[in-house]
């Protein structure tokens, strides 16, 4: 893809431009993987020329430059421009129209929205976007709009925004981005699963007892107070994150490697999930918040936000009917760690347990993060010791097999935006479906405030309760922080 493309990011003086975009544009050109021809235009209200732009980005970049690094910036910073825009004046979308134009020089181009505005924003950026026309490029292919997270803030918000993109672009011009599907770790269950021929046979209801699916994080809201107190971990991390796990782990193998093939398997998990009601609402799912969290600036005193929550959830179809699938989130936990755990079966006949061996169940952990590969959890007999058994482990580590770092997730979905390869994100219906499911959660959580909630000391595995919650629903956590040293 040589094409020329201008990719125009909406709130490029905020944090997501700096900390995220930017880096990952000048990582892909350090490595020659940036298409040649492609041009950023910055829009935000600040007034900054484009070297002022350039200026603040660099001042932002994360780490060292060496001289040949510094080198490189002064390159890439020539393909930065700059535009000072306000997303509530139409006429700022009939100038950025005319940028496009002189910056294009008469030459049709790939152009990107990417909206890294506040969410807030959206609806009037789609709006200001489609009644300049700039929904259509003639001459030049159909432009792209990038929506970052959170898209809507349950169901009937998600479905206004889908119905307002709908009105000016089509679906296949939509790029809804999850990070975490930006992640080679993310990516590579689904090698896992349908490059490997020794999975897919134990991968169901007959083999595997339970799934749990953790992101810890150690950090707290530090200075999102604000944003996150009206937002909570399960708008924040289960209604994206967490269910795009749960469907790379548990959908069909798909026809083929294509976004619509992909897409349609993902959607088909999700409809499978079963709705909770007040009564599953109660019993299956547990909400906490750290202490402390009510003293962050911005939060409310009074504040009853979640910062922490774990749900069961099943999925109503041939292969899963009857698994329980765990899905956990917090902040202030005691490490960071990104992990799904496939809970195995304990072999069907006992063999060693007169010998006073006891057979745990397989486990594999896939680790997401931070230490990124696998683990399989195998029965071992322990040497001289008759027949003790102990459960051991094999692992593979990405860092000791492949050299380099782990590219930045918005690496990949950047280059597969510029591509067009829609692979990678979410469809309007199953952004929907993942409503579907949190909706009637947060219903009762914010409506009757239940279940009750609970409290955890920063540095913890969450609340007490949480233990004492999986045990009463027959399995246990498994607290490992991280599986992968
Ligand atoms: C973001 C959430 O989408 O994901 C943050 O808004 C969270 O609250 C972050 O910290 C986690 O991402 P990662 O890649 O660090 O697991």
């Amino acid at each position: 893809m040589n094409q020329p493309a201008v990719l125009v990011i909406f709130g490029a003086s905020g944090d997501l431009a700096r900390r995220k975009l930017v880096p990952a544009l000048f990582r892909l050109f350090l490595k020659g993987r940036l298409p040649s021809g492609v041009q950023v235009l910055g829009v935000s209200r600040t007034r900054f020329s484009d070297q002022q732009w350039a200026g603040h980005l660099r001042e932002h970049l994360p780490g060292e430059l060496s001289p040949e690094e510094q080198a490189a910036w002064d390159r890439f910073a020539q393909i930065l421009h700059y535009q000072p825009g306000d997303l509530t004046r139409q006429e700022d979308f009939h100038r950025l129209g005319e940028r496009l134009e002189q910056l294009q020089q008469g030459r049709p181009a790939q152009r990107v929205f990417y909206l890294a505005t506040a969410p807030h924003y959206f609806g009037q950026a789609i709006q200001g976007l489609i009644s300049a026309g700039l929904n259509r490029a003639e001459p030049g292919p159909p432009p792209r709009v990038v929506v970052e997270k959170p898209f809507g803030r349950d169901l009937e918000s998600a479905r206004a925004l889908n119905e307002q993109l709908h009105r000016g672009f089509d679906e296949s011009q939509v790029f809804r981005i999850d990070h975490y599907l930006g992640k080679e770790t993310v990516q590579n269950i689904l090698v896992l699963r349908f490059a490997n021929a020794i999975f897919e046979p134990v991968w169901n209801r007959s083999f595997v007892e339970h799934v749990e699916i953790t992101a810890a994080e150690r950090d707290d809201v530090g200075t999102r107070g604000a944003t996150y107190d009206a937002t909570g971990v399960l708008r924040d991390m289960f209604q994206n994150h967490l269910f795009q796990l749960l469907c790379f782990t548990t959908m069909e193998a798909p026809n083929r490697f294509e976004a619509d093939a992909i897409r349609n398997e993902k959607v088909k998990v999700l409809d499978a999930v079963r709705p909770l009601d007040r009564q599953a609402v109660l019993q299956d799912t547990l909400r906490a918040q750290y202490r402390g969290y009510r003293q962050a600036p911005g939060v409310d005193p009074n504040s009853r936000t979640a910062t922490f929550a774990a749900v069961r959830l099943w999925i109503d179809n041939w292969r899963w009917q009857g698994v329980p699938f765990f899905l956990r989130s917090g902040k202030a936990m005691n490490c960071r760690t990104t992990q799904i755990v496939v809970q195995f079966r304990q072999p069907p006949l006992q063999l060693f347990r007169q010998c006073g061996g006891v057979h745990q169940g397989n486990r594999l952990v896939i680790q997401i993060q931070p230490a990124e590969g696998i683990q399989l959890h195998i029965q071992t007999k322990v040497p001289d010791a008759g027949m003790e058994l102990t459960l051991t482990d094999l692992s593979f580590r990405f860092d000791r097999h492949f050299q380099g770092r782990m590219p930045d997730a918005y690496e990949r979905l950047l280059l597969d935006v510029l591509a067009g390869d829609p692979s990678l994100f979410a469809r309007s219906d199953e952004v929907e479906q993942a409503w579907r499911i949190v909706d009637p959660i947060l219903r009762i959580w914010e409506q009757e405030d239940e279940p009750p909630l609970a409290f955890y000391e920063p540095g913890q595995w969450g609340p007490e309760e949480s233990s004492r919650w999986i045990a009463r629903l027959g399995h246990r956590w498994m607290d490992v922080c991280p599986v992968l040293e």
